[in-house]
């Protein structure tokens, strides 16, 4: 069966001119412009990468969404560590994989897993804490394992040595352009303010990008996901008030309310007077023996699969939830002509719920517990139980999707945090504390995983930050009512 998606029946699709490339010396074909990663996830290649410690295969979609994300970390035209899933395929390049030797596939470093219990975390430190000098080749070795003792190519050294863009004062920075960034970024310019909008993504929308079901829109209505944020993002790009940074980076929040935001063109420090944290959410796990495996992958880079790279994960998929959003992701799945080995809740009959989900007709299992995936380099099935102490029971399939709720991508926040800016707990049960006037949290990062919500949401703090009232200097620590107190890092005031 071809992975390729050729009639989507919810997303459309033009396809770009088919190209070639060589991957270690074959040659493959892919669309122009698609990520690398799906181009040969498209082509049958499961293992792209291989752990950094114990070698254990990674394949697409384990922990997309997280931040550097190293399952699809690849050797491009000589270049280390280029990210699969963000580089877009132009034709003609070399594409190698990493952290493997001979080739990731067969990975002779791979017997390194079998003796996993005698390297845990750290034991170099307690091994050759006597001897520095065995202590200081072992690490040259492990760096070799690891693939990061690399010769850094004259590539590299240009980028990190690009001059920066220096510093700008906006009223508004926004960082993220998902539904509740771009929903404030135009309540906020409406009301007049000037915003700079910053999105890692080379396009705006964020996880709705993916989204096919129906999002109730403001005024009534409703419309897919993917469409409601293209909407949206057509109308910050014309907008004369918003600036957008795609493919940009907020890399931190620091003393003096500075913004550091690498762009593609270099790094652009921003200086605003108002903050909007809209970084959205990150997919979690399930823990379980082969939980990382390749072919089990998080519910989002699924939909991100099927329903923006029109690529099939798989033939045959067991999805496994503890949300209601795995029912909606094996509805998307099926679909688009993957078969349904079986959907198993992990939460009882009982907490389910009636109503929440369609039913599918497909082998519904609820209260169970995955044991383990199986498979040596890929996925070839699922081991469940249910929790009640029944029979184990044994899936086929070659993809196994995980849905197991979200966690906010709240990392900007978390770093004013460790400064005392703002406190976990402040009010009981409420998670981060209220942050200063000045800065608003919207949608995933606030916890928020209704797309309704995260716009009402959005489009609720930009218009509060725009009543914000103006401040002689750009917002910077300390907020009113914080001590002063001199900075770890030694910058100049907190
Ligand atoms: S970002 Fe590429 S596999 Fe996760």
């Amino acid at each position: 069966m071809n992975l390729r998606i050729t009639a989507h029946p919810a997303a459309p699709y033009a396809r770009a001119r088919r190209v070639a490339f060589t991957f270690e010396g074959r040659t493959l074909h892919g669309y122009e412009g698609e990520p690398v990663s799906t181009a040969l996830h498209a082509a049958g290649v499961r293992v792209l990468s291989r752990s950094f410690k114990y070698h254990r295969p990674r394949g697409i979609g384990l922990t997309c969404g997280t931040p550097s994300c190293p399952s699809c970390q690849l050797t491009i035209d000589g270049q280390y560590g280029v990210p699969g899933c963000a580089t877009p395929l132009r034709g003609g390049e070399s594409v190698r994989r990493e952290r493997a030797w001979p080739n990731a596939d067969h990975d002779l470093l791979g017997v390194i897993d079998r003796f996993s219990a005698f390297v845990p975390a750290g034991f170099q430190f307690r091994l050759f804490r006597r001897s520095p000098r065995l202590a200081h080749l072992a690490e040259r070795a492990m760096g070799v394992i690891a693939g990061g003792a690399r010769e850094v190519t004259p590539g590299a050294i240009a980028r990190a040595a690009r001059p920066g863009l220096g510093r700008r004062r906006t009223a508004l920075a926004v960082v993220g352009g998902g539904a509740a960034g771009l929903a404030a970024a135009l309540s906020a310019a409406d009301a007049g303010l000037e915003v700079a909008l910053v999105d890692q993504g080379d396009d705006l929308g964020g996880t709705l990008r993916a989204e096919t079901a129906p999002v109730p829109v403001p005024g009534g209505g409703d419309e897919p996901g993917f469409a409601l944020v293209a909407r949206l993002a057509a109308r910050a790009a014309a907008h004369p008030s918003v600036e957008v940074l795609t493919g940009s980076t907020a890399l931190g929040w620091y003393e003096g309310g500075l913004l550091p935001v690498h762009t593609p063109e270099g790094v652009l420090v921003l200086r605003p007077d108002r903050l909007l944290v809209a970084t959205g959410d990150y997919d979690q796990p399930l823990l379980f023996p082969g939980n990382d495996r390749p072919g089990v992958m998080l519910a989002g880079a699924v939909q991100r699969l099927i329903n923006i790279d029109h690529v099939r994960p798989g033939r045959r998929a067991v999805v496994v939830t503890a949300d209601a959003h795995g029912y909606a992701v094996a509805a998307q799945l099926r679909a688009v002509g993957v078969e349904i080995a079986a959907l198993v809740d992990v939460r009882p009959q009982t907490a389910v719920g009636t109503g929440v989900v369609a039913p599918l007709e497909v082998p519904h299992l609820t209260g169970h517990t995955v044991l383990e995936a199986l498979g040596r380099r890929r996925v070839t099935g699922l081991a469940v139980r249910p929790q009640d102490g029944g029979r184990a029971v044994r899936l086929g399939c070659d993809v196994v999707v995980v849905s197991a709720g979200r966690r906010p991508a709240e990392e900007l926040l978390l770093q004013r945090l460790y400064h005392g800016d703002i406190m976990l707990d402040a009010a009981p049960g409420q998670g981060v504390g209220e942050p200063p006037g000045g800065v608003g949290v919207a949608g995933g990062a606030a916890g928020t995983t209704d797309p309704a919500l995260a716009l009402a949401q959005g489009a609720e703090e930009g218009a509060r930050l725009a009543r914000w009232p103006p401040r002689p200097e750009p917002l910077q620590p300390p907020w009113p009512g914080r001590p002063c107190r001199p900075s770890p890092s030694g910058g100049t005031f907190e």
